[in-house]
């Protein structure tokens, strides 16, 4: 017994270690509760009598030195990791450190705030749960008017008065009823339609709507201010206005951008006319100011309204609508270099 502990005291003397795991695995070896002193502990109760006082001081040394080696290793390595500063090692190779990014649709709705943040548009947002007469009936849409049938609602089941939003003009509503022209406004959200889910439309969706009230606002306004913007945003300067309906617009016009046709891209997107629509504007109804109790006798106004998604999709050349909302991540690191 009394080599075996000789054995050991040697060993703890020679020991010493580089990292405090070195230093814990030692410990436990020698002095955790299943230890090798632990152990000889337990062989001391066989050692004979006359042996035992020579073996118990042996024991009793071995284990002090096991528990002094701790202590002095433990605190020379941390008095070493101390000094070498509270960064540690500043030459050591820093784990790279993923960069997240931004999304598409916040890429692109940022770019329109930005584009008509520069004329003078404020940003204004309203609620995702909207009530019949913001939604509807305040836009020239009484109840029972077959072109509430264009954009198909969810409502609320418990109250029917209540529904998603359809549309951000909503929230233009909410605008004028809360401010005096001249009113220069957009509003970026989420709208909801009970549409089927495809390549090219989605129940869920964003849009950036404008609405502009002052007194002499005309036509020409309208279509010089969406000129700016798609030169601005798409680079392209050349644009048309087809006559078109919306409840809420009288006249109503569809915008289209001439994108060109120089590629095979070209042609498949715009079917071959180099013509591509991209949102709904026209001269805002007087009824819908009368509805929100602007004198539409002295004030004239212009609106638009745009999808973000087809936007970044033309942009991006993003084939899918779909794409917006997997949150697949080798799909969003594409967008890593764009701010
Ligand atoms: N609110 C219309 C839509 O969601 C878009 C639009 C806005 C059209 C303003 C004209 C004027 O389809």
């Amino acid at each position: 017994m009394l080599d075996k502990i000789k054995k050991y005291q040697e060993e703890i003397a020679q020991f010493s270690a580089t990292e405090i795991s070195e230093v814990e695995n030692f410990r436990i070896q020698f002095t955790g509760s299943k230890g090798i002193i632990k152990s000889l502990f337990k062989d001391f109760k066989e050692v004979p009598n006359q042996e035992k006082k020579a073996v118990g001081q042996a024991l009793n040394v071995l284990k002090n030195a096991a528990t002094d080696k701790v202590k002095t290793l433990i605190e020379a390595l941390e008095t070493s990791v101390a000094e070498k500063g509270i960064y540690g090692d500043l030459t050591r190779p820093q784990a790279p450190i993923e960069i997240g990014s931004r999304h598409p649709i916040s890429i692109v709705k940022n770019r329109i705030v930005d584009i008509f943040s520069r004329i003078g548009f404020t940003v204004s947002e309203g609620p995702e749960i909207e009530d019949d007469w913001h939604n509807f009936s305040a836009l020239n849409l009484p109840e029972h008017h077959p072109a509430r049938d264009m954009q198909d609602t969810f409502f609320i089941e418990k109250n029917p008065d209540l529904l998603l939003r359809t549309h951000t003009s909503s929230v233009q509503v909410r605008y004028m009823d809360d401010h005096e022209p001249p009113i220069r406004t957009i509003s970026p959200g989420r709208v909801f339609r009970n549409e089927d889910i495809s390549a090219r439309s989605h129940c869920i969706f964003h849009q950036v709507e404008g609405l502009y009230i002052d007194t002499d606002v005309s036509f020409a306004d309208l279509k010089q201010t969406l000129l700016y913007f798609t030169k601005e945003l798409f680079g392209k300067s050349k644009i048309r206005l087809r006559p078109s309906f919306f409840p809420f617009t009288e006249p109503s016009a569809e915008v289209d951008i001439y994108w060109g046709l120089e590629t095979e891209t070209d042609y498949r997107i715009t079917k071959g006319t180099g013509w591509l629509e991209i949102m709904g504007c026209g001269m805002v109804d007087p009824n819908v100011l009368k509805n929100a109790g602007i004198d539409s006798e002295k004030y004239t106004g212009f609106a638009f309204g745009m999808g973000i998604e087809r936007i970044a999709m033309l942009l991006y050349q993003i084939p899918d609508i779909r794409m917006f909302y997997e949150n697949d991540v080798k799909f969003l690191e594409q967008f890593k270099a764009v701010t």
